[in-house]
């Protein structure tokens, strides 16, 4: 393993990783928000960051997908950084491009605590955060101060913005919400993605329906007016007609591709010994979905020519490597780096460098 990658490592196995673990009794959403905290501090000191880009960073390799260009194939996947707070630090942690988001129009607080629970056995997270957020009026401000706009290169990274729906707006108004979020976030924003997956915001899921859906991705293609590319993300828990419907209302509105997939309310593949946990509600995430997510990836690429960026379960370069290899272009992470660390995607670049 290339001596850079073995110390972010073992730094991160031996020292980091324990200790956010064990601080807050473990309670993985404290452990989220210090380590977001320290994030945040780090992305406020330029200097460092291209210090530790330099030193740390590990190089992928470059491609374009619907017209931006990405230094990396590996991404940083919604709903860590919602409200981009540390924005110019996943640079420097060998992403390729982050999605910050999931933003709504108003904003709100999610549900209730405790809302995410770890499975450490099992190597999965179970969460019903509810789109908890500053909202996107504070997002364009956060961003407007840092100046990191759509193709200036701000963030040294492509950066993608999610959003969704606010809770207390009803379904049938939902184009006007995300509408009021896109006219915000868009001047920031490499690409926008649309989420519609989310399993904690009630009725939100019902937006994937074909009709529902196609009002909805027409209206915000129409608002975004090329302006940014429109991805749209959705769940791993829909049937083959289901997809179907879902790529037929993406081709029509003419979005730009497809992100696959968000978190399942299935509950295969936990460790029997984490039972107990499994009743909660919300949606799972880690290696219980790798088997899926790849097969939802697999289903999209051989249905459609718009590019599929695939999260779910990605906890291992060989998990990217089997994405990459379905023909997704992009990779996205989120519970593989809550375990694993920066060394995850590091080591997914090592990977694509040896096979661009
Ligand atoms: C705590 C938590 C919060 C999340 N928040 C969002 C979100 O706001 N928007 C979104 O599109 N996905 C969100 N996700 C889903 C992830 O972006 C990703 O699609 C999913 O977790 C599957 O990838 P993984 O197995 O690598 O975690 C969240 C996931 C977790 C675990």
């Amino acid at each position: 393993m290339n001596p850079r990658v073995s110390l972010v490592d073992a730094g991160y196995r031996g020292v980091v990783r324990p200790l956010l673990f064990a601080s807050h009794h473990g309670d993985p959403e404290s452990v989220h928000e210090q380590m977001i905290g320290t994030l945040a501090r780090f992305s406020r000191s330029p200097g460092l960051v291209a210090a530790a880009k330099l030193l740390a960073g590990s190089r992928g390799v470059p491609t374009t997908v619907a017209g931006i260009d990405f230094p990396g194939r590996v991404g940083l996947a919604a709903g860590m950084d919602k409200d981009g707070r540390a924005v110019l630090a996943w640079q420097a942690l060998g992403f390729g491009f982050a999605e910050l988001g999931t933003v709504t129009a108003q904003a709100q607080p999610g549900n209730d605590k405790p809302r995410v629970f770890r499975l450490r056995t099992s190597k999965a997270l179970i969460n019903r955060m509810g789109f908890n957020n500053a909202g996107a009026e504070r997002l364009h401000r956060e961003l407007s101060l840092l100046g990191v706009y759509r193709g200036n290169g701000g963030a040294g990274i492509p950066i993608g913005i999610s959003i969704g729906k606010t809770k207390i707006v009803p379904v049938a108004d939902a184009v006007d919400d995300y509408l009021a979020s896109l006219d915000l976030v868009i001047p920031h924003a490499d690409y926008v993605a649309i989420n519609v997956s989310s399993p904690n915001t009630p009725g939100l899921r019902s937006l994937q329906d074909g009709g529902a859906l196609l009002t909805l991705l027409k209206a915000l293609v129409e608002r975004a007016a090329g302006r940014a590319p429109l991805f749209v993300k959705i769940a791993p828990d829909l049937t083959e007609p289901q997809i179907d419907e879902v790529l037929a209302a993406a081709t029509d509105a003419g979005v730009a591709g497809l992100i696959a997939t968000n978190t399942t309310l299935s509950r295969d593949g936990i460790d029997p010994a984490e039972q107990s946990l499994a009743g909660e509600a919300g949606g799972l995430s880690g290696a219980p979905l790798t088997v899926r997510a790849r097969e939802v990836v697999g289903y999209l690429v051989r249905h459609t020519d718009l590019p599929v960026i695939a999260a779910g379960g990605i906890m291992t370069a060989d998990d990217a490597s089997a994405m990459f290899d379905l023909g997704a272009p992009l990779v996205q992470l989120y519970t593989g780096f809550i375990y694993a660390g920066p060394a995850l995607p590091a080591r997914i670049n090592a990977l694509t460098r040896r096979n661009p």
